[in-house]
């Protein structure tokens, strides 16, 4: 009681700008929030954490307004990769 789901969403109609985008470096995986646009770091609006799993390990870096929206993990590579944010205003999303 009190808690609510929080459901993920994977598609931005207008601008992609949610959709956590990763790519793959040398010792690790940069996650931009996104893609082609970078998302607003305002202290109205802003991405409060990006996330990455990989294979059986979760990491997470939280950010404060005025940052990038964007995180660099320096983690071992794995075969599957997945990304989540969250942004204050509009929720969960996932790649
Ligand atoms: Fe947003």
């Amino acid at each position: 009681e009190g808690l609510e789901i929080v459901k993920e969403k994977t598609q931005d109609a207008s601008t992609e700008k949610h959709v956590p985008f990763v790519e793959e470096k040398e010792d690790g995986y940069l996650v931009k929030v996104g893609k082609e646009m970078a998302h607003p770091m305002t202290e109205e609006h802003y991405i409060q954490m990006i996330e990455i799993c990989v294979d059986d390990f979760l990491y997470r870096k939280y950010l404060k307004p005025g940052e990038a929206p964007e995180a660099y993990f320096k983690v071992p590579k794995g075969k599957s990769v997945c990304a989540r944010e969250y942004c204050n205003i509009h929720g969960l999303w996932s790649n």
